[in-house]
């Protein structure tokens, strides 16, 4: 058997390395060997947006982008979406097994029991206006957590870690759900410890003047689904922010709060929000045709589509296109849904779409679900965040007890002015300068 050997020879001095490769990568400071002068700081990777760089050694989620598989810890995300509860799958995540009915029972409690906040976060939320984006309020909320427990600074104590963990897992749906009912100028409904995790979601969305809010059983269940198919997607752009915020050991409700400011953006977690505009856009399926030209011309970017790692059906999609069909049995069928599958059809068939492998990502049809249940597009972030929040919580407690880590830092290639000297203003040729 050949050896795991990169063997490399610097055109520029002659000279031949050798890199060991380990896992199926080589490590990039080993490169650093590399130098045409004694005093050279070394070779290095040069890789914006990580497209070809681990950045950790991770056991938590398994992703085979070309044949379209999904797994956490190994079990397949069909199974988990077909068997599995979002708590089920948290305890998961973060533990790396599945919990016997003991420790299912507790980790439920515990969660269960750690839904309430802290009375001061209704202010907090009622400082915002009545317009302000939900995911603005989140992202601030979860930040403002930790300075209700600045224990949470003392990220070295694993029992401390698990203590935080539970916490933000509880809390993120009571949070979500009060700043959809400060954008409605409704009262804030408290968590009902008799419901189950998205049960008691829908009652603090929904609740008015009834004693228990019950929700229709196949939406619950709908939500759970999308809940445990939404909790983990390992080293995407939100986990990442998580493990670099995480790497300077500060506590994981800023780490958290990153993460979600990272899952706002429009080309992650903010797509499905962009889907159901763009469906709204279109409007009718008989303006799907001249909307998919549009997209071939580079004019518009068909949302809910393509994947940095998924070339092939991305699994979850397949999963939720099933779970709206249950949503729609009890909701009626929402009128945008033949505009989705119109697009769906016929960019499947499109050689533009097919050639650069562009299938519809777990977004396309998330968006329709929300919707079904009653939710504002501008939720649509939020909802994504509150099961994330169960694999931000695993990449970072895996990242915190990773002895490899340190402070996340990349290189750069300076690419800017040479040194020069200050020019007093007086001195300064006149113009306007060019916004960077
Ligand atoms: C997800 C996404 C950011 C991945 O981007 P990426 O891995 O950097 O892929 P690229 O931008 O290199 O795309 C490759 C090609 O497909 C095209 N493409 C990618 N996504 C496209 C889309 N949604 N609509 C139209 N064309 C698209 C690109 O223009 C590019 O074409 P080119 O080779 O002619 O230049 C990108 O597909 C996207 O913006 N999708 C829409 C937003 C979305 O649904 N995000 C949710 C992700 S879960």
């Amino acid at each position: 058997m050949a050896a795991d050997i990169l063997s490399v020879t610097d055109n520029r001095t002659g000279q031949a390395y050798e890199i060991p490769i380990e896992d199926g990568a080589i490590r990039a400071t080993e490169l650093r060997r590399i130098k045409i002068a004694e005093d050279d700081f070394g070779l290095m990777s040069y890789d914006p947006a990580f497209l070809n760089t681990a950045s950790c050694r991770s056991a938590v989620t398994f992703i085979d982008g070309d044949r379209g598989i999904l797994r956490y810890r190994g079990y397949p995300i069909e199974q988990l979406a077909e068997e599995s509860t979002y708590l089920e799958t948290s305890y998961l995540l973060l533990f790396g097994e599945l919990p016997t009915s003991a420790e299912l029972n507790r980790w439920t409690d515990e969660i269960t029991h750690h839904t309430f906040v802290h009375e001061n976060v209704k202010g907090l939320m009622e400082a915002f206006r009545y317009d302000a984006h939900p995911m603005g309020m989140f992202i601030s909320a979860v930040a403002a957590l930790s300075t209700f427990y600045p224990e949470a600074a003392q990220v070295d104590d694993p029992e401390n870690r698990l203590l935080q963990s539970k916490r933000l897992i509880a809390k993120v749906p009571t949070l979500a759900a009060w700043t959809y009912r400060h954008s409605r100028g409704l009262p804030y409904v408290y968590p009902d410890n008799e419901l189950g995790f998205a049960g008691n979601f829908l009652s603090m969305m929904f609740r008015m003047a009834e004693p228990r809010y019950a929700a229709d059983p196949a939406l619950e269940r709908a939500l759970e689904v999308l809940f445990i198919l939404h909790a983990d997607h390992e080293q995407n752009c939100s986990a990442n922010a998580t493990r670099s915020i995480g790497s300077s050991r500060v506590d994981p409700y800023s780490a958290l709060a990153g993460a979600a400011a990272a899952l706002y953006g429009p080309l992650h977690g903010g797509a499905n929000e962009a889907v159901l505009r763009m469906l709204a856009e279109i409007g009718d399926v008989r303006h799907v045709p001249a909307y998919v030209e549009r997209v071939k011309a580079g004019e518009v970017l068909l949302m809910g589509f393509g994947h940095r790692i998924y070339k092939n059906y991305d699994p979850r999609a397949r999963i939720i296109k099933e779970t709206a069909d249950q949503v729609f049995e009890v909701t009626g069928r929402s009128p945008l849904l033949d505009v989705a599958l119109e697009l769906e059809k016929i960019a499947l068939e499109d050689e533009y779409f097919v050639s650069r492998k562009l299938y519809p990502n777990v977004d396309f049809y998330s968006g329709l679900i929300y919707e079904a249940l009653g939710l504002p597009v501008a939720m649509f972030s939020v909802m994504f965040a509150i099961p994330r929040t169960a694999g931000w919580l695993a990449q970072w407690l895996e990242g915190v007890n990773d002895p490899e880590q340190k402070i996340a830092r990349p290189r750069q290639l300076y690419v800017g002015a040479e040194e020069r000297d200050y020019v007093p203003l007086k001195h300064r040729a006149g113009g306007e300068l060019a916004a960077v």
